[in-house]
Protein backbone atom coordinates (compact mmCIF):
# COMPACT_ATOMS: atom_id res chain seq x y z
CA UNK A 1 0.00 0.00 0.00
CA UNK A 2 2.92 2.54 0.69
CA UNK A 3 4.18 1.49 -2.75
CA UNK A 4 1.04 2.21 -4.05
CA UNK A 5 1.41 5.40 -2.91
CA UNK A 6 5.21 5.65 -4.44
CA UNK A 7 3.45 4.49 -7.49
CA UNK A 8 0.72 7.06 -7.92
CA UNK A 9 3.88 9.80 -6.91
CA UNK A 10 6.69 8.70 -9.71
CA UNK A 11 3.47 8.33 -12.22
CA UNK A 12 2.41 12.33 -11.74
CA UNK A 13 5.78 12.96 -11.90
CA UNK A 14 6.43 11.33 -15.09
CA UNK A 15 2.90 13.21 -16.18
CA UNK A 16 3.89 16.20 -15.11
CA UNK A 17 7.48 16.01 -16.89
CA UNK A 18 6.26 14.80 -20.00
CA UNK A 19 3.50 18.37 -19.82
CA UNK A 20 6.56 20.53 -18.80
CA UNK A 21 8.73 19.58 -21.75
CA UNK A 22 6.35 19.37 -24.58
CA UNK A 23 6.39 22.20 -26.66
CA UNK A 24 9.39 23.25 -28.67
CA UNK A 25 8.02 26.57 -29.88
CA UNK A 26 7.67 25.85 -33.71
CA UNK A 27 6.14 22.62 -32.99
CA UNK A 28 2.32 21.41 -34.23
CA UNK A 29 0.85 19.41 -31.87
CA UNK A 30 -2.13 18.70 -29.58
CA UNK A 31 -1.13 16.21 -26.06
CA UNK A 32 -3.59 14.69 -24.05
CA UNK A 33 -2.49 13.96 -20.22
CA UNK A 34 -4.40 10.88 -21.35
CA UNK A 35 -6.21 8.63 -23.91
CA UNK A 36 -8.93 7.20 -21.54
CA UNK A 37 -11.98 8.55 -19.39
CA UNK A 38 -13.69 6.73 -17.39
CA UNK A 39 -17.07 8.01 -15.25
CA UNK A 40 -19.95 7.44 -13.22
CA UNK A 41 -23.34 8.47 -14.83
CA UNK A 42 -24.24 12.08 -14.12
CA UNK A 43 -20.58 12.89 -13.19
CA UNK A 44 -18.17 15.71 -14.63
CA UNK A 45 -15.10 14.46 -16.68
CA UNK A 46 -11.59 16.45 -17.70
CA UNK A 47 -10.49 16.08 -21.49
CA UNK A 48 -6.70 17.96 -20.35
CA UNK A 49 -4.91 18.72 -23.36
CA UNK A 50 -2.57 21.69 -24.72
CA UNK A 51 -1.46 22.64 -28.10
CA UNK A 52 1.09 24.16 -29.99
CA UNK A 53 1.73 25.99 -33.16
CA UNK A 54 4.68 27.86 -35.40
CA UNK A 55 5.03 31.22 -34.45
CA UNK A 56 3.53 34.14 -36.69
CA UNK A 57 -0.37 31.84 -37.51
CA UNK A 58 -3.66 33.47 -36.47
CA UNK A 59 -5.92 30.60 -34.98
CA UNK A 60 -9.49 30.92 -35.80
CA UNK A 61 -11.09 28.14 -34.86
CA UNK A 62 -10.74 26.21 -32.01
CA UNK A 63 -12.99 22.71 -31.45
CA UNK A 64 -14.11 19.27 -30.01
CA UNK A 65 -15.79 16.90 -32.08
CA UNK A 66 -16.80 12.88 -31.40
CA UNK A 67 -17.05 11.24 -34.90
CA UNK A 68 -20.43 9.35 -35.12
CA UNK A 69 -20.64 5.89 -34.53
CA UNK A 70 -20.92 4.61 -38.29
CA UNK A 71 -17.58 7.13 -39.17
CA UNK A 72 -13.96 6.54 -38.94
CA UNK A 73 -13.18 6.94 -34.82
CA UNK A 74 -9.33 7.68 -35.88
CA UNK A 75 -9.79 11.63 -36.25
CA UNK A 76 -10.03 11.96 -40.18
CA UNK A 77 -13.86 12.30 -39.77
CA UNK A 78 -15.16 15.41 -37.60
CA UNK A 79 -19.03 14.16 -36.49
CA UNK A 80 -20.15 16.34 -34.20
CA UNK A 81 -19.02 19.24 -31.87
CA UNK A 82 -18.82 19.01 -28.76
CA UNK A 83 -17.14 22.20 -28.59
CA UNK A 84 -16.29 24.91 -31.78
CA UNK A 85 -15.87 28.94 -31.44
CA UNK A 86 -18.99 29.87 -32.93
CA UNK A 87 -20.80 28.17 -30.42
CA UNK A 88 -23.78 27.77 -33.35
CA UNK A 89 -21.88 24.77 -34.39
CA UNK A 90 -22.48 22.57 -31.01
CA UNK A 91 -24.51 19.93 -31.28
CA UNK A 92 -27.41 20.38 -29.34
CA UNK A 93 -26.87 17.55 -26.49
CA UNK A 94 -23.68 19.33 -25.83
CA UNK A 95 -24.69 22.46 -25.42
CA UNK A 96 -24.52 24.39 -21.49
CA UNK A 97 -22.36 20.93 -20.60
CA UNK A 98 -19.21 22.03 -21.63
CA UNK A 99 -16.42 24.07 -20.32
CA UNK A 100 -13.66 25.06 -22.74
CA UNK A 101 -10.30 26.36 -20.87
CA UNK A 102 -8.28 28.44 -23.91
CA UNK A 103 -5.61 30.48 -22.39
CA UNK A 104 -1.90 29.97 -22.33
CA UNK A 105 -2.63 26.91 -25.43
CA UNK A 106 -4.22 24.62 -23.04
CA UNK A 107 -7.32 23.36 -24.84
CA UNK A 108 -9.16 21.17 -21.71
CA UNK A 109 -12.66 20.91 -22.24
CA UNK A 110 -14.97 19.90 -19.37
CA UNK A 111 -18.37 18.05 -19.88
CA UNK A 112 -20.60 17.91 -17.63
CA UNK A 113 -23.74 15.14 -16.38
CA UNK A 114 -22.06 12.51 -18.44
CA UNK A 115 -24.80 10.10 -19.98
CA UNK A 116 -24.40 6.99 -21.81
CA UNK A 117 -24.85 9.08 -25.11
CA UNK A 118 -21.35 10.60 -24.35
CA UNK A 119 -19.10 7.31 -24.72
CA UNK A 120 -16.76 7.45 -27.76
CA UNK A 121 -13.46 9.04 -29.06
CA UNK A 122 -13.59 12.72 -28.62
CA UNK A 123 -10.97 14.70 -30.59
CA UNK A 124 -9.29 18.31 -30.14
CA UNK A 125 -8.60 20.30 -33.54
CA UNK A 126 -7.43 23.65 -34.13
CA UNK A 127 -7.08 25.85 -37.39
CA UNK A 128 -5.30 28.77 -38.79
CA UNK A 129 -6.58 31.63 -41.14
CA UNK A 130 -3.82 30.44 -43.31
CA UNK A 131 -4.89 28.02 -45.74
CA UNK A 132 -4.36 24.16 -45.22
CA UNK A 133 -2.37 25.15 -41.84
CA UNK A 134 -4.37 22.95 -39.12
CA UNK A 135 -4.25 20.22 -36.94
CA UNK A 136 -6.15 17.02 -35.10
CA UNK A 137 -4.52 15.87 -32.06
CA UNK A 138 -4.45 12.30 -33.06
CA UNK A 139 -5.80 9.10 -31.12
CA UNK A 140 -8.34 11.20 -29.21
CA UNK A 141 -9.41 10.63 -25.70
CA UNK A 142 -12.20 7.71 -25.26
CA UNK A 143 -14.77 8.25 -22.99
CA UNK A 144 -16.22 5.29 -21.39
CA UNK A 145 -19.53 5.15 -18.68
CA UNK A 146 -18.81 2.97 -15.52
CA UNK A 147 -21.82 1.40 -14.96
CA UNK A 148 -22.73 0.68 -11.67
CA UNK A 149 -22.91 -1.29 -9.25
CA UNK A 150 -19.41 -1.59 -8.31
CA UNK A 151 -17.72 -4.95 -7.44
CA UNK A 152 -14.16 -6.08 -6.60
CA UNK A 153 -12.21 -7.53 -9.32
CA UNK A 154 -9.03 -9.69 -8.26
CA UNK A 155 -5.37 -10.52 -9.88
CA UNK A 156 -3.20 -12.12 -8.80
CA UNK A 157 0.46 -13.12 -9.98
CA UNK A 158 0.16 -16.66 -10.36
CA UNK A 159 -2.48 -18.08 -12.64
CA UNK A 160 -4.67 -20.32 -10.26
CA UNK A 161 -8.27 -20.60 -9.43
CA UNK A 162 -7.43 -19.39 -5.84
CA UNK A 163 -5.15 -17.01 -4.16
CA UNK A 164 -2.02 -19.05 -2.39
CA UNK A 165 -0.07 -17.05 0.78
CA UNK A 166 3.23 -15.09 -0.94
CA UNK A 167 1.39 -13.63 -4.33
CA UNK A 168 1.00 -10.32 -5.42
CA UNK A 169 -2.97 -9.49 -5.48
CA UNK A 170 -4.38 -6.86 -6.39
CA UNK A 171 -8.04 -5.71 -5.85
CA UNK A 172 -9.66 -3.32 -8.03
CA UNK A 173 -12.73 -1.43 -7.52
CA UNK A 174 -14.44 -0.72 -10.68
CA UNK A 175 -17.42 -1.67 -12.71
CA UNK A 176 -18.28 -4.41 -15.33
CA UNK A 177 -17.26 -1.44 -18.30
CA UNK A 178 -14.43 0.38 -16.73
CA UNK A 179 -12.84 1.34 -13.28
CA UNK A 180 -13.49 5.18 -12.76
CA UNK A 181 -10.79 7.59 -13.04
CA UNK A 182 -11.61 10.87 -11.20
CA UNK A 183 -13.05 9.45 -8.01
CA UNK A 184 -10.77 8.35 -4.96
CA UNK A 185 -12.89 5.20 -2.56
CA UNK A 186 -12.74 3.67 0.48
CA UNK A 187 -11.14 0.54 1.38
CA UNK A 188 -12.75 -1.73 4.27
CA UNK A 189 -11.51 -5.09 5.35
CA UNK A 190 -14.06 -7.21 7.87
CA UNK A 191 -15.84 -3.53 8.18
CA UNK A 192 -13.03 -1.87 9.33
CA UNK A 193 -11.97 1.31 7.34
CA UNK A 194 -7.98 0.63 5.45
CA UNK A 195 -7.07 4.36 5.68
CA UNK A 196 -4.18 4.42 3.83
CA UNK A 197 -5.93 2.96 0.80
CA UNK A 198 -7.67 6.16 -1.55
CA UNK A 199 -7.50 4.25 -5.30
CA UNK A 200 -9.08 2.05 -6.99
CA UNK A 201 -7.01 -0.62 -6.75
CA UNK A 202 -5.58 -2.00 -3.54
CA UNK A 203 -2.02 -3.92 -3.47
CA UNK A 204 -0.97 -6.66 -1.59
CA UNK A 205 2.75 -7.46 -2.64
CA UNK A 206 2.83 -10.49 -1.07
CA UNK A 207 -0.48 -11.93 0.44
CA UNK A 208 -0.20 -13.34 3.55
CA UNK A 209 -2.97 -15.50 6.22
CA UNK A 210 -3.54 -12.22 8.11
CA UNK A 211 -5.02 -11.06 4.77
CA UNK A 212 -7.77 -13.69 4.83
CA UNK A 213 -11.33 -12.00 5.03
CA UNK A 214 -14.02 -9.99 3.68
CA UNK A 215 -13.05 -6.80 1.47
CA UNK A 216 -15.03 -4.01 0.04
CA UNK A 217 -14.81 -0.34 -1.22
CA UNK A 218 -17.02 2.20 -1.85
CA UNK A 219 -17.21 5.88 -3.35
CA UNK A 220 -15.40 8.09 -0.66
CA UNK A 221 -17.94 10.53 -1.05
CA UNK A 222 -21.27 8.55 -1.51
CA UNK A 223 -21.00 5.48 0.60
CA UNK A 224 -24.39 4.66 -1.14
CA UNK A 225 -22.02 3.52 -3.87
CA UNK A 226 -20.23 0.35 -3.10
CA UNK A 227 -19.07 -3.29 -4.02
CA UNK A 228 -20.79 -6.25 -2.55
CA UNK A 229 -18.20 -7.78 0.03
CA UNK A 230 -15.42 -10.19 -1.59
CA UNK A 231 -13.81 -12.81 0.56
CA UNK A 232 -10.42 -12.90 -0.29
CA UNK A 233 -9.64 -16.83 0.47
CA UNK A 234 -5.87 -16.69 1.19
CA UNK A 235 -4.77 -20.47 1.27
CA UNK A 236 -1.58 -21.49 3.18
CA UNK A 237 0.51 -24.94 3.82
CA UNK A 238 0.00 -25.87 7.95
CA UNK A 239 1.47 -23.35 10.15
CA UNK A 240 1.87 -23.28 14.00
CA UNK A 241 2.06 -27.32 14.26
CA UNK A 242 2.11 -28.55 17.88
CA UNK A 243 1.08 -31.95 19.63
CA UNK A 244 -1.34 -31.59 22.08
CA UNK A 245 -2.14 -34.79 24.76
CA UNK A 246 -4.86 -35.67 26.43
CA UNK A 247 -6.57 -36.70 28.92
CA UNK A 248 -4.08 -34.07 31.12
CA UNK A 249 -3.04 -35.73 34.24
CA UNK A 250 -0.27 -38.06 35.34
CA UNK A 251 1.75 -39.78 32.88
CA UNK A 252 1.88 -43.26 34.63
CA UNK A 253 3.02 -46.70 33.41
CA UNK A 254 0.45 -48.56 31.98
CA UNK A 255 -1.67 -45.46 31.14
CA UNK A 256 -2.47 -44.46 27.28
CA UNK A 257 -2.47 -41.00 25.95
CA UNK A 258 -4.37 -39.34 22.78
CA UNK A 259 -1.48 -37.11 21.11
CA UNK A 260 -3.38 -34.70 18.78
CA UNK A 261 -1.67 -32.77 16.11
CA UNK A 262 -3.13 -29.32 16.13
CA UNK A 263 -2.38 -26.42 13.63
CA UNK A 264 -3.44 -23.52 11.42
CA UNK A 265 -3.78 -24.05 7.86
CA UNK A 266 -6.16 -23.14 4.97
CA UNK A 267 -7.80 -25.59 3.75
CA UNK A 268 -7.66 -27.40 7.18
CA UNK A 269 -4.86 -29.62 7.24
CA UNK A 270 -6.47 -33.07 6.67
CA UNK A 271 -3.41 -35.82 6.48
CA UNK A 272 -1.40 -36.25 9.62
CA UNK A 273 1.81 -38.46 10.21
CA UNK A 274 2.87 -39.76 13.39
CA UNK A 275 6.65 -40.34 13.79
CA UNK A 276 8.58 -41.31 17.00
CA UNK A 277 12.43 -40.45 17.73
CA UNK A 278 14.28 -43.50 19.65
CA UNK A 279 18.10 -41.95 19.70
CA UNK A 280 19.05 -41.41 16.65
CA UNK A 281 16.39 -43.50 14.61
CA UNK A 282 13.02 -41.27 13.82
CA UNK A 283 9.98 -44.11 12.79
CA UNK A 284 6.65 -43.50 11.44
CA UNK A 285 4.29 -44.90 13.98
CA UNK A 286 0.87 -44.13 12.29
CA UNK A 287 -1.46 -41.19 10.75
CA UNK A 288 -4.58 -39.53 11.53
CA UNK A 289 -5.08 -36.61 13.63
CA UNK A 290 -4.68 -38.45 16.70
CA UNK A 291 -2.54 -41.10 18.03
CA UNK A 292 -2.95 -42.94 20.80
CA UNK A 293 0.76 -43.96 22.88
CA UNK A 294 0.70 -46.45 25.44
CA UNK A 295 3.48 -45.39 28.27
CA UNK A 296 5.16 -48.78 28.91
CA UNK A 297 8.77 -47.68 28.94
CA UNK A 298 10.31 -46.03 31.77
CA UNK A 299 11.86 -43.91 29.15
CA UNK A 300 9.05 -42.37 27.87
CA UNK A 301 9.24 -40.82 24.19
CA UNK A 302 9.67 -38.57 21.66
CA UNK A 303 6.75 -37.54 19.23
CA UNK A 304 5.95 -35.47 16.55
CA UNK A 305 3.60 -35.21 13.75
CA UNK A 306 3.56 -33.84 10.12
CA UNK A 307 0.07 -32.18 8.87
CA UNK A 308 -0.78 -31.83 5.77
CA UNK A 309 -3.30 -30.21 2.80
CA UNK A 310 -3.39 -29.71 -0.48
CA UNK A 311 -0.28 -27.06 -0.26
CA UNK A 312 2.08 -29.08 1.71
CA UNK A 313 3.08 -29.99 5.35
CA UNK A 314 5.17 -28.91 8.38
CA UNK A 315 6.47 -30.94 10.91
CA UNK A 316 5.38 -30.05 14.27
CA UNK A 317 7.97 -29.80 17.32
CA UNK A 318 8.83 -32.56 19.26
CA UNK A 319 7.06 -33.49 21.91
CA UNK A 320 8.78 -35.43 24.88
CA UNK A 321 6.88 -37.42 27.12
CA UNK A 322 8.13 -38.28 30.48
CA UNK A 323 6.96 -41.12 32.29
CA UNK A 324 7.31 -40.35 35.61
CA UNK A 325 8.78 -43.66 37.10
CA UNK A 326 7.72 -43.70 40.97
CA UNK A 327 10.97 -44.80 42.13
CA UNK A 328 13.15 -42.11 40.35
CA UNK A 329 10.61 -39.24 40.99
CA UNK A 330 8.94 -40.11 44.64
CA UNK A 331 5.55 -39.76 44.98
CA UNK A 332 3.25 -38.49 42.80
CA UNK A 333 0.77 -35.72 43.87
CA UNK A 334 -2.05 -36.16 42.24
CA UNK A 335 -4.25 -33.66 43.25
CA UNK A 336 -1.91 -30.88 43.03
CA UNK A 337 -3.85 -27.50 42.79
CA UNK A 338 -2.67 -24.19 41.61
CA UNK A 339 -3.63 -21.26 43.16
CA UNK A 340 -2.45 -18.51 40.71
CA UNK A 341 -0.31 -18.86 36.97
CA UNK A 342 0.85 -16.05 34.90
CA UNK A 343 1.82 -15.68 31.55
CA UNK A 344 4.77 -13.83 29.90
CA UNK A 345 2.98 -12.21 26.41
CA UNK A 346 5.98 -12.16 24.76
CA UNK A 347 6.49 -15.47 24.10
CA UNK A 348 4.38 -18.49 23.38
CA UNK A 349 5.77 -19.71 26.90
CA UNK A 350 3.54 -19.44 30.00
CA UNK A 351 5.62 -19.05 33.31
CA UNK A 352 3.47 -20.77 35.61
CA UNK A 353 3.80 -19.64 39.34
CA UNK A 354 2.27 -22.38 41.07
CA UNK A 355 1.45 -23.02 44.63
CA UNK A 356 0.85 -26.52 45.32
CA UNK A 357 -1.00 -27.79 47.89
CA UNK A 358 0.83 -30.91 49.00
CA UNK A 359 -0.85 -33.74 51.43
CA UNK A 360 1.96 -33.62 54.11
CA UNK A 361 3.24 -30.24 53.66
CA UNK A 362 0.55 -27.11 53.52
CA UNK A 363 1.87 -24.89 51.24
CA UNK A 364 4.56 -24.03 48.43
CA UNK A 365 5.48 -21.78 45.75
CA UNK A 366 7.19 -23.06 42.79
CA UNK A 367 7.42 -21.79 38.89
CA UNK A 368 8.28 -23.00 35.94
CA UNK A 369 8.03 -22.32 32.28
CA UNK A 370 5.84 -24.43 30.25
CA UNK A 371 4.35 -24.42 26.40
CA UNK A 372 1.65 -22.71 26.12
CA UNK A 373 -1.71 -24.83 25.36
CA UNK A 374 0.10 -28.12 25.83
CA UNK A 375 -0.51 -29.66 29.45
CA UNK A 376 2.23 -29.74 31.36
CA UNK A 377 2.16 -32.83 33.71
CA UNK A 378 4.21 -32.77 37.45
CA UNK A 379 5.42 -34.61 39.71
CA UNK A 380 7.32 -33.78 42.83
CA UNK A 381 9.83 -35.46 44.18
CA UNK A 382 10.27 -36.36 47.80
CA UNK A 383 13.06 -35.50 48.38
CA UNK A 384 12.28 -31.49 46.68
CA UNK A 385 9.78 -30.63 49.65
CA UNK A 386 11.60 -31.06 51.81
CA UNK A 387 14.88 -29.26 51.36
CA UNK A 388 12.85 -26.75 48.63
CA UNK A 389 15.69 -27.04 46.48
CA UNK A 390 15.40 -24.72 43.16
CA UNK A 391 12.60 -25.50 40.46
CA UNK A 392 14.95 -27.44 37.89
CA UNK A 393 14.97 -30.26 40.54
CA UNK A 394 11.32 -30.37 40.88
CA UNK A 395 9.74 -32.82 38.32
CA UNK A 396 6.48 -31.54 37.99
CA UNK A 397 4.39 -32.86 35.63
CA UNK A 398 0.70 -31.60 35.91
CA UNK A 399 -1.72 -29.97 33.68
CA UNK A 400 -2.44 -26.32 33.68
CA UNK A 401 -6.11 -26.17 32.84
CA UNK A 402 -7.81 -25.71 35.82
CA UNK A 403 -5.23 -23.31 37.18
CA UNK A 404 -7.35 -19.98 37.52
CA UNK A 405 -4.38 -17.62 35.50
CA UNK A 406 -3.91 -13.96 37.17
CA UNK A 407 -1.14 -11.64 36.25
CA UNK A 408 2.15 -11.95 39.05
CA UNK A 409 4.99 -9.98 38.86
CA UNK A 410 8.24 -12.75 38.14
CA UNK A 411 10.22 -13.15 40.91
C1 LIG B 1 -28.37 15.14 -16.70
O1 LIG B 1 -28.76 14.51 -17.90
C2 LIG B 1 -29.98 13.80 -17.82
C3 LIG B 1 -30.21 13.15 -19.18
O2 LIG B 1 -29.10 12.41 -19.54
C4 LIG B 1 -31.10 14.75 -17.46
O3 LIG B 1 -32.31 14.04 -17.33
C5 LIG B 1 -30.77 15.45 -16.16
O4 LIG B 1 -31.75 16.42 -15.88
C6 LIG B 1 -29.43 16.13 -16.27
N1 LIG B 1 -29.06 16.65 -14.97
C7 LIG B 1 -28.63 17.88 -14.80
C8 LIG B 1 -28.27 18.28 -13.39
O5 LIG B 1 -28.53 18.67 -15.71
C1 LIG C 1 -17.02 -12.94 5.50
O1 LIG C 1 -18.39 -12.80 5.16
C2 LIG C 1 -19.13 -14.01 5.25
C3 LIG C 1 -20.50 -13.77 4.70
O2 LIG C 1 -21.00 -12.54 5.12
C4 LIG C 1 -19.14 -14.49 6.69
O3 LIG C 1 -19.82 -15.69 6.79
C5 LIG C 1 -17.69 -14.69 7.15
O4 LIG C 1 -17.66 -15.02 8.51
C6 LIG C 1 -16.88 -13.43 6.93
N1 LIG C 1 -15.48 -13.73 7.23
C7 LIG C 1 -14.72 -12.94 8.00
C8 LIG C 1 -13.30 -13.37 8.16
O5 LIG C 1 -15.16 -11.95 8.53
C1 LIG D 1 0.68 -18.81 14.37
O1 LIG D 1 0.94 -18.41 15.69
C2 LIG D 1 1.31 -17.03 15.80
C3 LIG D 1 1.71 -16.79 17.25
O2 LIG D 1 0.74 -17.28 18.12
C4 LIG D 1 0.14 -16.16 15.36
O3 LIG D 1 0.49 -14.80 15.43
C5 LIG D 1 -0.21 -16.51 13.94
O4 LIG D 1 -1.35 -15.78 13.55
C6 LIG D 1 -0.48 -18.00 13.79
N1 LIG D 1 -0.64 -18.31 12.38
C7 LIG D 1 -1.81 -18.61 11.86
C8 LIG D 1 -1.82 -18.89 10.41
O5 LIG D 1 -2.84 -18.68 12.52
C1 LIG E 1 14.92 -47.71 21.31
O1 LIG E 1 16.00 -48.36 20.72
C2 LIG E 1 16.62 -49.26 21.62
C3 LIG E 1 17.84 -49.84 20.94
O2 LIG E 1 17.64 -50.02 19.57
C4 LIG E 1 15.62 -50.37 22.00
O3 LIG E 1 16.21 -51.25 22.91
C5 LIG E 1 14.41 -49.69 22.66
O4 LIG E 1 13.40 -50.65 22.93
C6 LIG E 1 13.83 -48.65 21.74
N1 LIG E 1 12.79 -47.91 22.44
C7 LIG E 1 11.55 -47.80 21.98
C8 LIG E 1 10.60 -47.01 22.81
O5 LIG E 1 11.19 -48.33 20.96
C1 LIG F 1 8.98 -34.67 8.73
O1 LIG F 1 9.89 -35.58 9.31
C2 LIG F 1 10.02 -36.81 8.59
C3 LIG F 1 10.92 -37.73 9.40
O2 LIG F 1 12.10 -37.06 9.72
C4 LIG F 1 10.57 -36.56 7.21
O3 LIG F 1 10.67 -37.75 6.49
C5 LIG F 1 9.65 -35.61 6.50
O4 LIG F 1 10.18 -35.26 5.24
C6 LIG F 1 9.44 -34.34 7.32
N1 LIG F 1 8.43 -33.54 6.67
C7 LIG F 1 8.62 -32.25 6.39
C8 LIG F 1 7.49 -31.54 5.75
O5 LIG F 1 9.67 -31.67 6.65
Amino acid sequence: MALKRREMLSLWIFLQLTIADVMPSDEWAVKYKSNDACVLEGSTVDFSCSYNYPRGLLINTLKWFKPRRRQKQDGSQQGVFVYHTDSKQIEESYRGRTEFENEDKKCTLRLHNVSVSDIGRYFFRFETTSYGEMWTGMGGIFLQLAVLPLSIRVDSSRKKDYIEEGERVTLTCGTNTCTPTNVPFSWFKDDRQLDEVTGSSLILLSVSPEDYGNYSCELAHDARISAQRLLLDVRYRPKNVSVALSPPGIIKKGNSLTLTCESQANPAAGNFIWFTINGTVTSQIGSGRSFTVFINNEDGGQYFCEARNALGSINSTVKTLQEVSPDAAGDIYENVEFSHCSETEESTDVLLYAQLKLPSESERLCSLEAEASTSVIYSLPKADYSHRSPLQEVRVLTDQQGASCSHQAPR
